[in-house]
């Protein structure tokens, strides 16, 4: 059987991953090919529990707790949803995965990069991202992007705690140019969605080789 494909997206809130991900997999559809999107916090029954306990701004969440609340929804989604699909040869689409919690918890909560790999080790156990699609906005794009809408928890932090997500992002992207494209999401959503179709139709068929 041909294997499967873990590629993940990522960047700042409001940078574009949701609209792009509507425009990626309504394609896939088009195309008949076979994907999994895992969405992050959520993406299964007990994932979408913790979602609701992460989110809610109502909820005094410490920091500690909500890095391994970020976590077990990882495990419970690793095990669950993502290996039984790369195992089906399918393409897996996550949106958001560690980086997103060595960019929050470890860099922008200062929890530190070595405590957040060590608990991937726990909660992943190797599966990794084989590509990783960086979405590259500034903050002061997201925030007036996202200037007009509900926050939740996460996104009602202050501008410096978004400023230090951002910076974790740069830093992530430049440490590992194999594994992460970024990709300039300032421009418009059709030309970013033709670029990204090209990349990940690139791995996609190169998967086996
Ligand atoms: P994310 O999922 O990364 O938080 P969204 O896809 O929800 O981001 O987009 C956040 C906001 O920005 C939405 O209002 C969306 O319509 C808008 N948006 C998305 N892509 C673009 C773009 N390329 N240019 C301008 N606005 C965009
Ligand atoms: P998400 O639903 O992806 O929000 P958005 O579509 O606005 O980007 O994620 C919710 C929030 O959770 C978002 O602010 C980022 C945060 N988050 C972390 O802090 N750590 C993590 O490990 C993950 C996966 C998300």
């Amino acid at each position: 059987m041909a294997k499967g494909l873990f590629l993940s997206i990522e960047g700042i809130d409001g940078s574009g991953k949701s609209t792009q991900l509507a425009h990626l997999t309504k394609r896939l559809e088009r195309e008949s090919i076979s994907y999994l999107l895992n969405c992050e916090p959520g993406g299964s029954q007990v994932g979408n529990l913790i979602r609701k306990i992460l989110l809610d701004p109502e909820n005094p969440v410490f920091p500690t707790a909500e890095l391994l609340l970020y976590f077990a929804n990882r495990a419970q989604n690793v095990d669950e949803q993502i290996c039984p699909a790369l195992e089906a040869g399918r393409l897996v689409i996550s949106d958001r995965y560690t980086d997103s919690t060595l960019a929050y918890q470890g860099h922008a909560r200062s929890l530190g990069q070595s405590l957040v790999n060590q608990l991937h080790q726990i909660a992943c156990r190797g599966t990794e991202p084989t590509l990783t699609l960086y979405l590259r906005i500034r903050p002061e794009v997201s925030a007036s992007r996202l200037s007009h809408q509900k926050k939740d928890r996460l996104e009602s932090e202050g501008a410096a705690f978004h400023h230090r997500v951002f910076e974790a992002y740069e830093a992530l992207a430049e440490a590992n140019p194999q594994r992460i494209v970024t990709i300039d999401g300032e421009r418009s959503e059709a030309v970013i969605a033709a670029d990204i179709w090209s990349i990940v139709m690139e791995r996609w068929n190169q998967r086996d080789s």
